[in-house]
């Protein structure tokens, strides 16, 4: 028994350093294969210490679940496109969310059926688990609706909204002492039911463009769930498991929170601090005019006049798998000494880093990639911006129009360029839903089309040049 404990924690320790290794590895394009290596591996040493080494008593219906359970994710990963990744992620934290609460209900049950009582600490630890479970679990579950579009995007800010969350917060606490108290099954509901409401609740009050910290948010709380799971099962890989994923869930959620200029406190309480967008007098900003369209030959022949260009990805480019098209067309104006650049919005796509992977998988070198604080300076002085599905991230109403929802979001600046180029199929809204005053200023220039359609016919006819 001795010699088992000290495998398992010898297992643990060793596995606890390949997540680490993995999260280092994760911090860059160039390191990131290597650190979903180290992940994979080390979440193969916890699964084989758990299930060998320590004292558990292997079920049947337990080796059956795992068996269904891992087909099940193999699938929905092999399936799963790119652009559905923030909603099969949001998923996945629901089910860590359930897991822990259910993880935390059998042991209560469990202990009443046997009669002995537990400690104050053990009550304390599943009251801890079992909340932040079900606030992560329903939290998830609208997430997922709503980055899917089964539920409107739109942020739900109910009159009264933070007095509703300071008496839930309030009630959590009260039946929180009434639980650790005398362990009692109902009072455990209650915090459960409190926690669910809450979950629904302050996920509804956040939405449009706000919604990619949101899931990053959900992904800490799914973290500190774990850890707190650790601590109520005696398992010391969950703790430090859970703890990486909270807290590196929660830097995650405050760097994008910079980045888009939003308080991280209005995150997490649930639009605490935002208003719906009054109307300003004269109304909101339209856009003004006509659009001006540009055709391939028209592009090609700017490009070759340009001296700089700035390609600026969005969303499009991931839907119509242009990638590659690009990289070709990067290599063409490369070619003819143009110098090309890459512009990423943090939040460009559909989860953090989606245009960095598309990029990377196309090979486009590294070193042309350039964040948004780092190119936005150069914008004016670039000849031609080229903006490939991208519409939110380049839009001047997050600088020029307080009333806009994305009012004080940073954006690419594309306007300042000498010429912008934007691709995208129609005048469609991006998704925040909102018009783009980008489209109708007289530096514009639209090419309408298929991003990844279009790329090619533009890589065609610089060939021919
Ligand atoms: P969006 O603002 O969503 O705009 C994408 C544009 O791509 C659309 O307007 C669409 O216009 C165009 N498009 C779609 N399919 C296309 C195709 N096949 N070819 C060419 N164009 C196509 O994208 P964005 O500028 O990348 O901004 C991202 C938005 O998503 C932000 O609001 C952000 O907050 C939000 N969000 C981001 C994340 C993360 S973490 N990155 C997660 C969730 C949400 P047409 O229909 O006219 O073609």
């Amino acid at each position: 028994m001795l010699r088992s404990v000290a495998l398992s924690n010898a297992a643990y320790l060793i596995a606890a350093v390949l997540f680490i290794l993995s999260l280092r590895g994760l911090s860059s394009q160039v390191t990131a294969r290597r650190g979903n290596l180290y992940g994979i591996i080390g979440m193969g040493i916890a699964i084989v210490a758990t299930l060998t080494v320590s004292h558990l008593h292997l079920q049947p219906v337990l080796l059956g679940a795992i068996a269904v359970g891992a087909a099940l994710g193999a699938v929905l990963a092999i399936r799963v496109g790119m652009t559905q990744m923030p909603e099969l992620v949001a998923l996945l934290h629901s089910f860590v969310g359930i897991a822990a609460v259910l993880v935390g209900y059998s042991l209560q049950l469990e202990a009443d059926r046997l009669g002995g009582g537990m400690e104050l600490k053990t009550h304390i630890e599943i009251y801890v688990d079992v909340f932040i479970g079900a606030v992560t679990f329903t939290g998830s579950v609208l997430a997922f609706l709503k980055l899917r579009g089964s539920v409107s995007g739109r942020p739900t800010l109910l009159p009264g909204r933070h007095f509703f969350n300071l008496a839930m917060a309030i009630g959590a606490v009260v039946f929180g002492v009434m639980y650790a108290r005398d362990g009692q099954l109902w009072a455990l509901a209650a915090g459960s039911g409190i926690a669910c409401v809450l979950g629904v609740h302050l996920v509804a009050a956040i939405g449009g463009a706000d919604m990619p910290v949101v899931v990053s948010m959900l992904n800490s709380y799914s973290g500190w769930t774990a850890a707190a799971a650790g601590f109520m099962l005696s398992n010391d890989l969950l703790i430090v498991t859970g703890a990486l994923v909270g807290s590196s869930g929660a830097i995650l959620s405050y760097i994008m929170c910079r980045a888009m200029n939003r308080s991280i406190w209005n995150v997490i309480f649930g639009g605490f601090g935002a208003e719906a967008p009054k109307p300003a007098a004269g109304g909101p900003a339209k856009p003004q005019g006509e659009v001006q369209d540009i055709d391939v030959g028209g592009l090609a022949d700017k490009l070759l006049e340009a001296k700089s260009v700035v390609i600026v990805p969005g969303y499009g480019m991931a839907v119509a798998r242009a990638q590659h098209a690009v990289r070709e067309l990067t290599e063409i104006l490369r070619g003819h000494g143009k110098e090309v650049r890459f512009a990423i919005h943090p939040v460009a796509g559909r989860l953090p880093g989606h245009m960095n992977v598309l990029l990377a998988e196309a090979s486009v070198p590294y070193d042309i990639v350039l964040e948004m604080d780092e190119i936005n300076g150069d914008l004016p002085s670039t000849d031609v911006v080229i903006v490939i599905g991208a519409n939110d991230i380049v839009n001047p109403a997050a600088e020029d129009d307080p009333t806009s929802p994305i009012a004080g979001m940073p954006v690419l600046q594309v306007w300042k360029s000498k010429l912008v180029v934007v691709n995208k199929r129609s005048r469609a809204t991006g998704y925040a839903g909102i018009d783009n005053p980008l489209f109708y200023k007289p530096v514009t220039r639209m090419l309408f089309g298929d991003a990844r359609d279009a790329m090619e016919k533009v890589v065609t006819e610089l060939r021919t040049r």
